[in-house]
């Protein structure tokens, strides 16, 4: 089981940083352009308040020089305290108005282009053919894109400001330094920047090293979610002692991990203070040396180390900020490869005016067909059948036949290899893809259910439906009543956090949806669990009045249903072996007696 990474410590697999990949992720921060007036503004304050931020080693060293008798004697140090003070208070205020508007205006640059991003990536996602989703695991894509958006959030409002104000303070840094004393200069960058580069490498092994043990415990905490969720097949198969034994094994190796990490992170500390410090404490000895030899004032001195620690800091940053690009450009390039994804064909753009309605009439001509993750397999061959305008067809057939493709084929899910799918006698793809679909109304098999109120589940059907017609689809659909008997009516919640409906209760909501919906044709999935035979009755009654007036194919499993239909299709191995009325095909004595005989003999 996939565990969700929402932040951008995602393990993501590092890209190798190529131009093509920076060209890539560089295309999707055109983004930013949009937003291109604050984004410049966000910079140039940010540049603006780090070397400002750079100004502050080198007043603190004036301020010491100013206090020194001996300093001032010599010249160094001429501003004086107060003035200086006053220098400081100004670099401050300025800096922090610069903070206060740089703060704010990445926020609105990132969160806003982040959203367009977000947006267009949904809105493709939803517009991809089903045949996309079926290769997928969809819960896999969908915290995925989640993650990889974080990512790209994370490098808009965080890692190309630091970077950016980095490389001022580095370059300023230095510059600085080198102004002040060229040998300790010298010094300074042959120790601290290659130590800190070091620690940075070591840091990251450690936070590897942690994650691995999150990892585990994620893993180990899959054992308990899975088992406490399925607590009923534990008990049954009475593995209990099974499932411990699992857990005992994942905690043990969450221990061994943690444990390791524990001794990374030890032997970081012990690294971090020796060999860093150590840097800093040569960078001290020698600047003494260089300071007792009256080459350097005290002043000099401070704002030196000072200066030095910000040069650290930008160093260590580096490293950081590269792996970060690296897993940004990684996530921008899945971003990408799903923006550029082939969407459904949409057929012919929808003539201006009201929207075309069908009567209904559909034929297969000779249709072969094999699904595209599946090509070897011929799923239907050369499948033939027809219902005119207003008729009830049926399809039995044993798991497997063909069926449901059939019904995904005439939805255009998918689009026959060979052979043709006739509406109204004219080619299934001569429509445009919301005319036909909005023409359709599908009853499935399993109910989708979204987390929302009962009302809003009937309303899925029309968007924007009065309450009043909601309520009169429910009535027709026998679901009025019951929910009615809930405390909350149609504002109840249903789906995985609401209410559980029964089987038969699901049925009646989507039945009403579909009522709503008003199609010409009606694409009916039986249930294959019986129902009981209260809410059988219910449910059939419903369907009798959703079905009268318009073109129904049913792939059927209840007796009743295939007893009434106009003519009933025997699919086997995705050809249709036999054709006709109930009573036509009982006397036959062929194949559908048989299936009759051994599929409904519980009816
Ligand atoms: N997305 C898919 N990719 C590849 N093969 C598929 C896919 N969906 C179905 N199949 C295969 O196509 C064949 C027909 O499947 P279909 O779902 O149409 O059967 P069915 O008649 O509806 O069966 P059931 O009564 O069990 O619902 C099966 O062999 C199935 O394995
Ligand atoms: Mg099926």
């Amino acid at each position: 089981m996939a565990h969700d990474r929402p932040n951008g410590d995602a393990p993501e697999p590092r890209v190798r940083l190529t131009r093509a990949g920076l060209a890539e992720a560089a295309r999707l921060f055109g983004y930013l352009l949009r937003y291109r007036g604050r984004f410049a503004a966000a910079m140039v304050t940010l540049t603006v308040s780090s070397l400002l931020g750079l100004s502050f080693p080198y007043l603190a060293g004036q301020m010491v020089d100013a206090a020194n008798p001996e300093a001032t004697a010599a010249g160094a140090g001429r501003l004086g305290i107060d003035r200086v003070a006053e220098w400081l208070v100004l670099v401050l205020a300025v800096r922090a108005a610069c903070s206060f508007a740089q703060t704010y205006w990445l926020a609105q640059v990132g969160e806003r282009s982040l959203a367009d991003l977000r947006q267009d990536t949904y809105a493709r996602l939803l517009r991809l053919p089903v045949s996309f989703f079926a290769q997928r695991r969809v819960g896999e894509l969908s915290s995925r894109v989640a993650t990889d958006l974080a990512q790209i959030q994370d490098a808009l409002t965080g890692a190309i400001p630091s970077f950016l104000r980095q490389v001022v303070i580095l370059t300023g840094g230095v510059t600085l330094l080198a102004t002040t004393s060229g040998r300790l200069t010298l010094v300074m960058l042959g120790s601290v920047p290659p130590l800190v580069a070091a620690a940075a490498l070591f840091g990251r092994a450690v936070r590897r090293q942690s994650r691995d043990a999150q990892d585990r415990l994620a893993a180990a905490n899959v054992v308990v979610e899975e088992t406490l969720q399925g607590i009923s097949g534990v008990k049954a198969f009475t593995n209990e002692g099974f499932e411990e034994a699992r857990y005992r094994a994942g905690i043990d190796a969450v221990v061994a991990a943690v444990l390791r990490g524990a001794l990374y992170r030890g032997a970081f500390s012990a690294f971090v203070i020796f060999a860093l410090f150590g840097a800093v404490v040569l960078v001290l000895w020698y600047g003494a040396k260089l300071t007792q030899a009256g080459e350097l004032t005290y002043g000099d001195l401070t704002q030196f180390l000072i200066t030095t620690t910000f040069v650290g800091g930008a160093v260590g940053s580096f490293a950081e900020l590269y792996a970060q690009l690296q897993r940004t450009v990684g996530a921008t390039q899945r971003v990408r490869e799903l923006l550029r994804e082939p969407t459904e064909d949409p057929g012919p753009p929808i003539p201006v005016g009201s929207p075309e309605r069908l009567s209904g009439g559909i034929r297969f001509e000779n249709v072969d067909f094999s699904y595209p993750g599946r090509k070897e397999v011929t799923v239907l061959q050369g499948l033939t059948l027809e219902a005119k305008a207003g008729e009830r067809i049926a399809l039995v057939g044993a798991s497997g036949a063909g069926k449901s493709t059939v019904v995904s084929l005439l939805l255009r899910f998918h689009d026959p290899d060979a052979g043709l799918v006739l509406l109204d006698g004219r080619d299934a793809k001569s429509y445009p893809l919301k005319t036909l679909r909005g023409n359709m109304a599908v009853v499935p098999q399993d109910v989708f259910l979204f987390g929302g109120s009962v009302g809003a589940n009937i309303a899925y059907g029309r968007p924007g439906a009065s309450q009043a017609d909601i309520e009169s689809a429910a009535r027709q659909a026998n679901a009025h009543d019951f929910i009615t008997s809930f405390p909350q009516g149609y504002d109840t919640l249903v789906g995985e956090r609401g209410v559980q409906l029964s089987g038969g209760q699901r049925q009646r909501v989507a039945i009403a949806r579909a009522i709503l919906r008003d199609p010409a044709i009606l694409i009916l999935d039986e249930a294959t669990s019986s129902l009981d035979s209260e809410s059988e009755h219910l449910v059939q009654q419903a369907l009798d009045g959703l079905m009268r007036g318009r073109t129904s194919l049913i792939v059927a499993h209840r007796l009743s249903t295939v007893r009434q239909a106009d003519r009933i299709y025997v699919i086997e191995g995705g050809r249709v072996t036999e054709t006709g009325t109930h009573t036509e095909l009982i006397e036959r004595d062929g194949k559908y007696r048989t299936f009759v005989e051994l599929q409904f003999a519980r009816a």
